[in-house]
């Protein structure tokens, strides 16, 4: 079949890149959607279990470092648009082991974004690269209801987020040098199905269903702006088709939380659905040394993408709140096996250690 267009979706394995995946290969019966994942522990191919038959949809295992695989992948499947949003996400990893970020991060984005410029090189036409960024470049902010926009200056503080800084410049670097069309879009935190259980949400619902420590970093007061994965994806699908060349979007819900206050909630609704008395879980609550140059406050300004675009988040919190905590309540094998490590086995007989 010939598609109307051919689409390399980096990370698709992954928590957002899944939701993206499915989004994609649903909407667009007439794209090709071509997942590539390494498969580390955070990508798992049970996310994306009711689209792994589609006619539409590819699995390529590969590393975004491995330049050869690059140009083969993307002369093989004629690419035209890229969604990169593979990586290391989680800063506490980040805290421990710098140099596995700067290699994914940094050194990956550069190898697929040289790859996509040898592919694409005097055909820039109709080409994107698309870049999924985080908020966290922007460092932090006091509690005084300032917001990140576009403009705010990269002051980032963690591993993480300066592997993330660095693949962002990368990428305007490459706009901007060989005039490849490129977009960076930086989004704030995500929450929904099938995020990894070392993230606050997940874990913490894991983590009250079985009686465990609720390990709160510092008081609880740090600050973050949720928005719902599947709101994110869909900011992807419009950002993809309708953004201008080589501009930045910001992406959150207007939605901020203190970490502590968040947590109540977690506790409220997961023992009201498992039927236990209110405040049966409060005990759980453990406060725990903080995270290293932990950041205060994120919170996103998004309405350039809301006035440009007409984006704008489809879920009250409370109600993607529910619907997670019942996700999570509801999959308990998935928590199990991506837990286990029992998957990341299974992968690699099947796969192959590559
Ligand atoms: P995730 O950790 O759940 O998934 C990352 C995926 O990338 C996994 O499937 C993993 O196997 C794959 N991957 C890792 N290294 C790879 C490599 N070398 N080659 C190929 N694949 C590799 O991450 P996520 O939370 O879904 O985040 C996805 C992207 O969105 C990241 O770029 C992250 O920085 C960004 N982001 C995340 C959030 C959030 O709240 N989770 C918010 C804003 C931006
Ligand atoms: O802002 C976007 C970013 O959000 C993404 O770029 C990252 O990939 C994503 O991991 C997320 O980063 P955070 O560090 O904000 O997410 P995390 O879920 O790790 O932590 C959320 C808050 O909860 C943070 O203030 C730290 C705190 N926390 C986290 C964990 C895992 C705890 O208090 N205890 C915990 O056990």
């Amino acid at each position: 079949m010939d598609y109307k267009r051919n689409i390399l979706i980096t990370g698709g394995a992954g928590f957002i890149g899944s939701h993206v995946v499915r989004l994609f290969v649903k909407k667009y019966p007439d794209y090709r959607i071509v997942n590539l994942d390494k498969l580390t522990y955070a990508g798992n191919l049970a996310n994306l279990q009711d689209v792994e038959h589609a006619p539409n949809y590819v699995f390529e295992r590969a590393d975004i470092c491995d330049y050869p695989r690059m140009q083969a992948i993307l002369r093989q499947y004629a690419i035209d648009g890229i969604i990169h949003l593979a990586a290391e996400s989680h800063v506490d990893r980040s805290i421990k082991d710098p140099f596995t970020f700067a290699k994914t991060n940094v050194l990956g984005t550069l190898t697929l974004l040289q790859a996509a410029k040898e592919a694409w090189e005097g055909a820039f036409e109709g080409k994107l690269f698309y870049h999924i960024s985080t908020d966290e470049v922007y460092g932090a902010l006091q509690f005084d209801g300032t917001l990140f926009t576009e403009e705010t200056k990269y002051a980032p503080h963690s591993p993480y987020s300066a592997s993330k800084a660095s693949s962002d410049h990368f990428v305007r670097a490459f706009h901007d040098t060989y005039g490849m069309p490129t977009l960076v879009t930086n989004c704030s935190n995500n929450y929904g199905p099938y995020q990894f259980p070392e993230k606050l949400i997940p874990l913490f619902i894991n983590n009250i269903r079985h009686n465990k420590p609720l390990p709160v970093y510092g008081k609880g007061e740090n600050v973050r702006d949720w928005l719902y994965v599947e709101d994110h994806a869909r900011a992807i699908d419009l950002i993809f088709h309708r953004g201008r060349v080589a501009d930045t979007y910001n992406i959150g819900g207007f939605n901020e939380w203190r970490n502590i206050d968040l947590i109540k909630v977690l506790i409220k609704t997961v023992d009201r659905l498992l039927g236990r008395p209110e405040g049966a879980s409060d005990h759980l609550i453990t406060y725990v040394t903080d995270r290293q140059g932990h950041d205060l406050r994120y919170a996103i300004d998004s309405r350039k993408l809301q006035r440009e675009l007409g984006w704008e988040p489809s879920l009250q919190f409370e109600e993607g709140i529910e619907r997670t905590v019942r996700w999570y309540l509801d999959n308990q094998p998935w928590l199990d096996q991506v837990t286990s490590g029992a998957y990341q086995q299974y992968y690699e007989k099947m796969y192959g250690n590559r």
